[in-house]
């Protein structure tokens, strides 16, 4: 495993490995509108419009790279009857996404498997209708290899939606993006470097547009959540822990506030 990849999994590990504790759950419960578990910036009501966008029937196969605990991918399936595979680099997010998908009874639907960041995908071509990927672009150290493999698993036709949360808009100071990094290495990009690498990958794109919105509320309402609950976190945590997290949280709704980074949603076809 490389060393970068090593990062982002100890720094995911920290958060997935309490993410289904009671006092996590309290905080959660009231930071967002919609706790559907996501562990990203997606809220509710964006995902029930990419499902309008997608336009899925049951019997469609969709595949969530990079799926953490599995939020997305069970709302998804829930909402939409299709059966699903989810993917990540974390076995801690799979070991919690595992128990989300018995909890909601969808085992028989949904399937889960630890893939490495370096690796091919471990599925045939033309395997899936659609592939869905909610915040996971800034992690992933070869773009055009990432798009290339999910073109490749892809059915002609089928949908790939995505949400990419770093597109450079803006100064930035080597501290504002040393604190964005806060879930290990991280790549920026500027507008349009996806749309050249998803047509670079054989994509046709056919949606984007700004979700920033549902990161500033996501973090506004997590900042405000846990200073209501600062003692137990701290008692949980330790002090410097939770003074990292709400700073993070802070700056994030600064940066897309002032719409220096911002973040969007694209959909793209095969
Ligand atoms: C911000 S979280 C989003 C999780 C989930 N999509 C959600 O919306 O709740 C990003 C996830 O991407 C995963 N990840 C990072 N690099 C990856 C890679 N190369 N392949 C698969 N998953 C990856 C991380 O382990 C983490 O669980």
């Amino acid at each position: 495993m490389s060393s970068r990849e090593k990062s982002i999994r100890r720094e995911y590990s920290a958060v997935y490995s309490q993410f289904d504790s009671s006092l996590i759950q309290k905080v959660r419960s009231e930071a967002f509108e919609e706790d559907i578990g996501q562990h990203s910036w997606i809220v509710a009501k964006d995902l029930r419009e990419y499902l309008d966008w997608f336009a899925l029937s049951t019997t469609d196969h969709v595949l969530d790279f990079g799926c953490g605990p599995a939020g997305p991918l069970t709302y998804v399936v829930s909402q939409a009857g299709v059966k699903a595979t989810g993917v990540d680099i974390n076995a801690t997010a799979l070991a919690s996404a595992r128990n989300r998908v018995s909890m909601m009874g969808l085992s028989e639907r949904i399937a889960l498997q630890d893939v490495s960041e370096e690796a091919t995908l471990p599925f045939e071509d033309n395997c899936f209708n659609a592939v869905i990927s909610i915040d996971v672009m800034m992690h992933l150290p070869d773009r055009a290899r990432s798009f290339s493999e999910l073109w490749r698993v892809l059915a002609p036709g089928g949908c790939f939606l995505f949400t990419d949360a770093c597109i450079v808009n803006g100064s930035l100071s080597d501290e504002d993006i040393r604190i964005r990094s806060h879930y290990g290495i991280s790549h920026f990009v500027p507008d349009g470097f996806n749309e050249s690498a998803l047509v670079s990958a054989g994509f046709e794109l056919e949606k984007k547009e700004q979700h920033s919105d549902g990161l500033i509320a996501i973090c506004s309402g997590r900042w405000k959540a846990r200073e209501k609950y600062k003692k137990e976190l701290v008692a949980e945590f330790g002090a410097p822990a939770f003074e990292h997290e709400q700073t993070y949280l802070k700056r994030l709704v600064e940066l897309y506030s002032d719409e220096r980074l911002l973040r969007y949603a694209y959909l793209a076809r095969k």
